[in-house]
């Protein structure tokens, strides 16, 4: 069977991924979008964001010949058989639904241009409804002699984990509306399918309608922040106590019903995944008429932003401070925030726990120094009034406290023997519960942690 030839329209962090990945799987393959910038880093053989891994395959990919890629809806409907929608859905300006003007364009330009049989896949997360939407765009703008078809195949994949996630997914949901479409989606995959026979796996498979293959993605993203959240409701109330969530967290994850991933206590969850989706998901539940049915993810939304002032509030304490009405006065106070990024194994800051309380702290009168191993340029551009240190050993000397705010290895395995040597004072708080407690109590640290008791 000859593979069909793929086109990824937006080359961000999906589509950019998924361009890369499946010309190593031997497709054809075309990664198309209007940032001409973008193009021409990516043709250059340079990833313009950091995912551990693809730099070798966009470079190996370009060099074979297998991977191009173009600014012209032209080239795309040229080249492509199966084309992939993975444009951005940004959150309204209204702070709740999804901005789909992207995918309208994306749809709309390509569509009339068309010169044989395709198949459209929306990849992008979306409100339900959407795929049913973008068929209607397709019948009003391609010429219906050619049977132009839309199919919807979310993706699950993890930023720091993207090359594994899209060559060994954990599942593929197929949304289509006709065996022409999944069998065209499914030789579009072919290549996963291979990989798989190869290492002797099965690579689960859902075919469905659209709604549903809508809905699994944005339930998947609610019921995973509804699981962080959990733990971290687990740790106020741990917090009262005298309780260790770190411990309960470990210990009613051996049920396997409940399972162990996803149940770190901590700053909460941040990224533009996320948060975007739970707001989105309510939004669009609320216009069908079944708000009352995510009501829960607003507490979800509320709890995660909970743990941000929960991290002012134990630096006021370790500090000596007051917390008044308005918030913690810390003025005068020397504080390192170690991590920008929203999590480890990224360079993405968007929505991130650690820079917002990094820029919470600054607000309350602590001079503030942020290091991150690989998040500097994107923190100095979303956050330009805080100031940054070009090394974790810049960042703490002389500070009066350490806040560990993102678990990158360097901050996980740091030395509070040698740390200690640099600070003011030997107060820690550690963020993202990565630390180990008696080890840090020993250096002489006073080690407060999220959900734990002090040490
Ligand atoms: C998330 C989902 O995990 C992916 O499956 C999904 O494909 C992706 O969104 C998407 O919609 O594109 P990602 O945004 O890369 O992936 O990040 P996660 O690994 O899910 O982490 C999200 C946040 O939760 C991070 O800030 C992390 O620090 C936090 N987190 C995670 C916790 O606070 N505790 C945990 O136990 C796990």
């Amino acid at each position: 069977m000859t593979l069909p030839r793929l086109a990824f329209l937006g080359t961000g962090y999906l589509g950019a991924t998924y361009a890369i990945c499946f010309a190593e799987l031997g497709y054809e393959v075309l990664g198309f979008d209007v940032d001409e910038a973008k193009i021409s880093k990516l043709a250059s053989g340079a990833v313009p964001f950091h995912e551990p891994g693809l730099d070798d395959l966009l470079r190996r990919n370009l060099a074979a010949g297998r991977l191009r890629f173009t600014t012209a809806y032209e080239d795309v409907a040229d080249f492509g058989d199966v084309h992939f929608i993975c444009v951005g859905t940004p959150q309204r300006a209204d702070g709740m639904g999804a901005d789909l003007s992207y995918v309208e364009s994306a749809v709309t330009r390509l569509a009339p241009l068309l010169r044989r049989r395709a198949l459209i896949v929306g990849k992008s997360t979306v409100p339900v409804g959407t795929a049913a939407w973008v068929e209607q765009l397709v019948a009003k703008h391609a010429d219906p002699a050619l049977g132009v078809e839309v199919a919807w195949s979310p993706e699950f994949l993890q930023e720091g984990y993207a090359v594994e996630d899209v060559l060994r997914p954990s599942r593929i949901v197929c949304g289509v509306a006709s065996e022409w479409a999944r069998e065209r989606l499914h030789a579009a995959h072919k290549g996963v399918f291979d990989l798989a026979a190869t290492e002797d796996r099965d690579v689960p498979v859902v075919v469905t309608d659209f709604a549903t293959a809508e809905l699994v993605k944005v339930a998947a993203n609610a019921f995973l922040a509804t699981k962080i959240s959990f733990i971290n409701a687990m740790a106020e109330v741990c917090e009262v106590a005298g309780a260790d969530v770190t411990q309960l967290s470990r210990a009613i994850g051996y049920d396997p019903r409940i399972g162990n991933r996803f149940l770190q206590a901590g700053l909460g969850f941040g990224g533009g995944c996320l948060p975007k989706d739970i707001r989105a998901f309510q939004a669009r539940a609320q216009e069908l008429g079944a708000g009352e049915a995510l009501r829960f993810l607003h507490e979800v939304d509320l709890i995660n932003t909970r743990r941000r002032s929960r991290a002012l509030t134990l630096a006021a304490q370790l500090l000596g401070r007051p917390v008044g009405p308005a918030g913690p006065d810390l003025s005068g106070t020397e504080i390192a925030v170690l991590g920008a990024t929203f999590k480890p194994n990224s360079d993405d800051v968007r929505d991130a726990p650690s820079l917002a309380v990094a820029a919470a702290l600054s607000a309350a009168g602590a001079h503030v120094r942020v290091y991150d191993p690989q998040g500097m340029d994107n923190a100095r551009r979303a956050q330009p009034a805080l100031a940054y240190a070009e090394s974790m050993v810049a960042a703490v000397t002389d500070v009066s406290l350490v806040l560990v705010a993102t678990e990158w290895p360097e901050f996980r395995n740091a030395d509070p023997v040698v740390l200690g040597e640099l600070v003011a004072e030997r107060r820690v708080i550690d963020g993202r519960n990565c630390l180990d407690p008696r080890q840090w109590a020993r250096a002489g640290w006073s080690y407060r942690g999220i959900g734990r008791p002090p040490a």
